[in-house]
């Protein structure tokens, strides 16, 4: 159990022996600094409870407070608001058994099974600023989790199957009409025959056969005549729409390796097909298939809905499945192979009413479970300073790589000559944009939209990711320089800030808490910035290593690691690399 939670339990025994009994007791940190470090507002709902005025009640209990040695500075305010305060001998006490025991500062949950779904990135279309929010808000989800005792099996859920497969491979075959893979004659081994295309090719086609296709309805037609022979793994079509996959993949796989992001499991759409036939079987024996027009709908309304909920589409007319029904036979998938306790979804706020219907649709069948959680975890999107989606210059859909790019131009500029060797620069300037770039967009809450400014995000003072990892470095720095001193105990404090780290230390439970149970991780990053800056105060109105009064100078060195070690564990978290120097 964490220290927090330990005091609040405590706490509230001291309060029942008062002869009150109060559940979940939290204690707040105090509104008013002056008057205490922490208030409990309980006297107030105690007040209705037992018929009696919420002072009366406040005495009662700080006089069993008072009792104890721990608290010191109790006193009421208002109409029954109680202030307390941890004497400094304790508040040292507890810090130091933080530092010997970082467990102490989290409080493990129940382990439970995770499948999360997140990054989303589709074959053979450059990843862009959509995917971003995905993998960083899922990235930093699991690690989170992970942190508070969760198994997380992350999966990156390819889209390798739909439409834009069949346009690409359509476009191939326009240019290459002579390549193996469309002689019907052939009867070799394809696995040996590499298709002339590289992943730039790739990224290139998809835009202009998606165009195409808009304005030639008989190009339109061959391309889904294409993405069903695919589906129906037709030798030759298909063995080249698996080429493509791989070609697609190892770029992807790049892009997310420089945004710290890995899953455990690359599964694709096209994965979940091998389950499409038990699929049919679940929803024709549960005759919730309805014919509209040849095509297979599943009625998703319920009564109480008050927007419109069109009906599912489980299959097209011409037999090709939908991104509806490849999630649910994902379901399926997941529910066999890997039996989670819950299914998380990192995808898009734009995409709610596609999970609402998948969610419908699976539930209806029973296709996992009642306990089985199914939770879309939306996020809103990255806007250009116009607060539209953002763009490039010409009007087109920034890929990713192009976005980080333009923080690196920023963070360039940061990196000191002096400290950072010139052969080092590029490397430190690109971990730096990573982080830049993270920090800013986990900043805000999850489901708010937010404005990309390079310039902004690479500053070195504020709410930034260089801010955070310049002054962790600087800790780290301050740390080496002291290790021939003494730490590992904190008997006292000097000044107020100090005090106010140390508060800010016990309270970093309640805040993993709070981010885990919002999805978001805003708390933590708003947290870190408040950690830091206090002790960046903290460090500037000091001389730490060579303080003459060697107790403070131990509590002032042990106090750092303790930030120190607080900060590195959150980053990580976000997953924010930490340069040697910058
Ligand atoms: N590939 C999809 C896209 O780019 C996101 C996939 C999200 N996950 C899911 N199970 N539908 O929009």
């Amino acid at each position: 159990m964490s220290i927090i939670k330990k005091l609040n339990t405590d706490l509230e025994k001291l309060v029942e022996s008062a002869g009150y009994s109060v559940e979940n007791l939290v204690l707040q940190p105090s509104g008013r600094r002056d008057l205490g470090q922490f208030q409990l507002n309980d006297a107030m709902t105690l007040s209705k409870i037992y018929k009696k005025a919420p002072r009366l009640i406040a005495e009662d209990i700080i006089k069993v407070i008072e009792q104890d040695n721990r608290f010191t500075n109790i006193n009421i305010a208002g109409p029954g608001f109680i202030n307390i305060t941890l004497t400094d001998e304790y508040l040292a006490e507890l810090l130091t058994e933080i530092y010997n025991d970082n467990s102490l500062n989290i409080d493990k949950r129940t382990k439970k099974k995770i499948v999360l779904d997140y990054g989303g990135a589709n074959v053979a279309k450059a990843l862009h600023v959509g995917h971003l929010r995905s993998a960083n808000i899922g990235e930093a989800l699991k690690r989170l989790a992970i942190l508070l005792g969760y198994e997380v099996i992350g999966d990156a859920h390819l889209g390798d199957y739909g439409r834009p497969l069949g346009l690409v491979v359509l476009e191939i075959k326009k240019r290459y009409p002579n390549l193996v893979y469309f002689d019907k004659t052939y009867t070799g081994d394809f696995s040996e025959v590499e298709p002339p295309i590289t992943n730039a090719d790739l990224e290139a086609l998809y835009p202009y056969a998606s165009n195409k296709a808009k304005e030639d309805a008989m190009y339109l037609e061959e391309a889904r005549e294409i993405t069903f022979k695919i589906q129906n793994h037709e030798r030759g079509y298909y063995d080249l729409w698996k080429k493509v996959v791989e070609i697609s993949k190892r770029d992807i796989k790049q892009v997310y390796d420089t945004l710290n992001v890995n899953f455990e499991l690359w599964l694709g759409e096209s994965d979940a097909t091998e389950y499409l036939n038990e699929l049919d079987e679940i929803y024709k024996n549960s005759h919730v298939l309805t014919n509209s027009e040849g095509a297979q709908i599943i009625e998703v309304k319920e009564e109480s809905d008050t927007s419109p909920m069109p009906p599912l589409l489980y299959k097209r007319s011409n037999g090709t499945v939908s991104y509806e029904t490849t999630d649910l036979a994902t379901i399926l998938q997941r529910k066999k192979e890997l039996n989670p306790d819950e299914i998380w979804y990192c995808v898009d706020a734009r995409q709610s009413l596609h999970f609402d219907q998948v969610f419908r649709a699976a539930r209806k069948v029973k296709l996992v479970e009642d306990r089985v959680e199914l939770e879309h975890i939306g996020f809103g999107t990255m806007n250009g300073k116009d607060g539209k989606p953002f763009k490039t210059r010409d009007g087109g859909v920034m890929s990713l790589k192009g976005l980080i790019n333009l923080v690196e131009q920023e963070t360039k500029k940061k990196i000191n000559p002096d400290t950072v060797e010139e052969n080092k620069r590029e490397e430190v300037a690109k971990i730096v944009a990573i982080a830049a770039l993270k920090y800013a967009d986990l900043l805000p809450f999850r489901g708010t939209d937010y404005i990309f400014e390079p310039e902004k995000f690479a500053d070195l003072e504020g709410k930034t990711g260089p801010y955070l990892l310049y002054s962790t470095i600087r800790m780290k720095s301050l740390l080496k320089k002291g290790v021939n001193e003494n730490i590992g105990k904190i008997t006292k404090f000097k000044t107020e800030t100090e005090k106010d780290i140390a508060l800010t230390i016990i309270r970093l439970p309640i805040i993993l808490n709070k981010a885990f149970d919002s999805r978001s991780l805003n708390d933590i990053t708003e947290y870190i910035y408040k950690l830091t800056s206090l002790y960046n105060k903290f460090y500037t109105e000091n001389k730490i290593l060579t303080e003459e009064d060697k107790e403070l100078k131990e509590s002032w060195l042990t106090l750092t690691k303790i930030v120190y070690d607080i900060n590195m564990m959150l980053l990580d978290v976000l997953a924010i690399k930490v340069p040697e120097k910058m």
